[in-house]
Order: structure tokens, then sequence, then C-alpha cells
């Protein structure tokens, strides 16, 4: 089982958001297993940092798509991202140093980051992208 499962109630309905989406909880997934597994730092880390990565390349994404369509909530969404950006580099940077482990309640915590942010600012996104055609 999953720690996060992909279910229709996560999707945006815009396929490349979707697509980017699935990667994150993919890469979740995946650093919730090498811990379940007990592997060491090393991988946690090289998970860790995927994610991250992914991440900015993902909110890069949809900042693009705001700015081609004159997303008119852009600015509050683009404040969110530099919120949970910094929120995962700091966790990051606290585990690289040995001041916290990749534990269930650092999992829980990128878990809801992860969804509140999909179910609330980037399903509204969505909705409007949707009603300028974008699918
Ligand atoms: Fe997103
Ligand atoms: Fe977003």
């Amino acid at each position: 089982m999953a720690f996060i499962n992909w279910n229709d109630s996560l999707k945006v309905n815009v396929d490349a958001i979707d697509i980017q989406h699935q990667k994150l909880v993919d890469i979740v997934n995946n650093l919730f297993d090498a811990m379940s597994e007990g592997k060491g730092n090393d991988v946690l880390n090289d998970v860790f940092n995927g994610l991250l990565n992914y991440t900015v390349e993902h909110f890069a994404t949809e900042e693009k798509l705001m700015e081609q369509h004159n997303y008119p909530k852009a600015e509050f969404h683009k404040v969110e991202h530099s919120d949970l950006t910094r929120q995962a580099k700091e966790l990051y940077e606290k585990f690289k140093s040995g001041q916290a482990t990749i534990s269930v309640p650092t999992l829980n915590f990128l878990r809801s980051w992860l969804n509140n942010h999909i179910l609330s600012s980037d399903k509204q996104f969505g909705e409007f992208l949707n009603s300028v055609g974008v699918k």
C-alpha cells in the first residue's frame, strides 16, 4: 500500500499538471518506502533532493501557465509556492545537518504539504485553465 494513494480527487483536470503531481506523489512514496526499508542516509538524501528539484520544476511549469493565461490569482499562488519551497528546503537542510530524520512525522508533513496545496490552490487554478480551454 502506497503512502499516498493517487486518486481522481487529486486531479486538477489539466494533463500537464496532473502528470507532474503524480510524479511528486511517486517521489514522496519512494521516500516513504526507502525509510520503511531502512535505507541509508545517502539513499534518503538522493530521494529527498530529487523531490526538491522536481518541486522547483513543477512550480515553474504552473507559473508559466499562469503567465500565459493571465491567471488573476497568480500572485497569491506564487507566494504559496515560495512558502512551500522554503518549508521543504528548510526540512532538507535539517535532514542534511542531522537535526532531523526522515520519519513518519516528516513524511506526514510532506503528504499534507503536497495534498493541501493540490486540493485548494491547484484545483482552483485547474478550474480556471479549463474555463479558458486548457485541459
Ligand atoms: Fe501543483
Ligand atoms: Fe501550485
